[in-house]
Order: structure tokens, then C-alpha cells, then sequence
């Protein structure tokens, strides 16, 4: 079924739901080898947290490149048990829209993601990522529950 396509982009953001997306998604790919993983992290230095009020932005976008470092290395360990093409890329931005951006700049034909996320909130329905993403994608999107 999934040999229709042949770029499938992960958007990862380490939660347990997105690492279920990310197995998924590496049994998808297993089918044919052909078919390239992207996994996609964005990271959003301008959000400005109540607990780091006094660091300056640059320190910020340090700080959180450092931290996602060894979470992609731990990823691209993964990704090497696949004779697939596979790459990680950490992007900068709002998460909905650097991925939807990065999804056409990068001629992508499938999406898959956790339905929720990292927040907290336990909103009735999708997160906003996945929400936003959906809405907006222009290829299929599978949402990992
Ligand atoms: N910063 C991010 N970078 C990459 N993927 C993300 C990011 N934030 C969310 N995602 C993706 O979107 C899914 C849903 O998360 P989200 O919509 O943010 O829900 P929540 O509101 O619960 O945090 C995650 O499982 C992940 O696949
Ligand atoms: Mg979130």
C-alpha cells in the first residue's frame, strides 16, 4: 500500500506519542526501500518560558540545539537499523508551520505524528500541531493515537 510513496516525514518532538509515530513510521518505510524517513524536530527559541524570563534569546537557541543533540544522535542510531534513506533536521519556528513549510519544500508525500504532544493541556481534541498540520497538508497525514 505504502509503496505509492516515496518521502515520509516524521515531525518529532520526544513524546510518547511521537515515538510510537516514529516506529510507525519506520515499519512503513520497512516495506520498501525506496522510501525516504525524514524525521523533523523544531525547536522555538523565541518562546519566552516564565522560568528562563532573564536569558537572552541567543542563549536560548544554544541551549536548545545543545539539548536536542543527543535525542537526534539517539534517533539516528535508530534510523541506521533501516536500509532506507533516512536524515533528521532540527528547524527553528512555530512547529505547525515550519513542518507544513518543510513537508512542501521538501516534496514530502506522507505524514506521521502523534496526535498529541508534549503539552500538558488535555484538550478534548487534536494538539495544535497535528491539528494544524492536517488541516493544512497537502498529502495524506496518519495520526498516531
Ligand atoms: N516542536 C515540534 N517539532 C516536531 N514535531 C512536533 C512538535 N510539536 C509537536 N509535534 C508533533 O505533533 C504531534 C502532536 O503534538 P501537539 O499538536 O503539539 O499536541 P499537544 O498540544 O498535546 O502538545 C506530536 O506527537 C509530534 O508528532
Ligand atoms: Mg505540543
Amino acid at each position: 500500500m505504502l509503496t505509492d510513496y516515496s518521502r515520509i516525514v516524521v515531525p518529532y518532538d520526544h513524546s510518547e506519542l511521537s515515538k510510537k509515530a516514529l516506529k510507525m513510521a519506520m515499519n512503513l518505510v520497512k516495506q520498501d526501500e525506496k522510501i525516504e524517513l525524514y524525521v523533523v524536530m523544531v525547536i522555538q527559541p523565541e518562546i519566552q518560558l516564565a522560568y528562563h524570563y532573564a536569558v537572552p534569546i541567543q542563549d536560548r537557541r544554544e541551549e536548545q540545539f545543545k539539548a536536542i543533540e543527543p535525542i537526534r544522535e539517539e534517533i539516528n542510531q535508530e534510523l541506521l537499523k533501516l536500509p532506507n534513506k533516512t536524515r533528521t533536521f532540527v528547524l527553528e519556528g512555530d512547529p505547525a508551520r515550519t513542518i507544513i513549510d518543510f513537508v512542501r519544500k521538501n516534496d514530502a508525500d506522507f505524514i506521521v505524528m502523534g496526535s498529541r504532544g508534549l503539552s500538558g493541556l488535555k484538550e478534548l481534541f487534536l494538539g495544535s500541531v497535528s491539528h494544524y498540520v492536517v488541516q493544512k497538508a497537502n498529502c495524506p497525514v496518519l495520526i498516531v493515537k
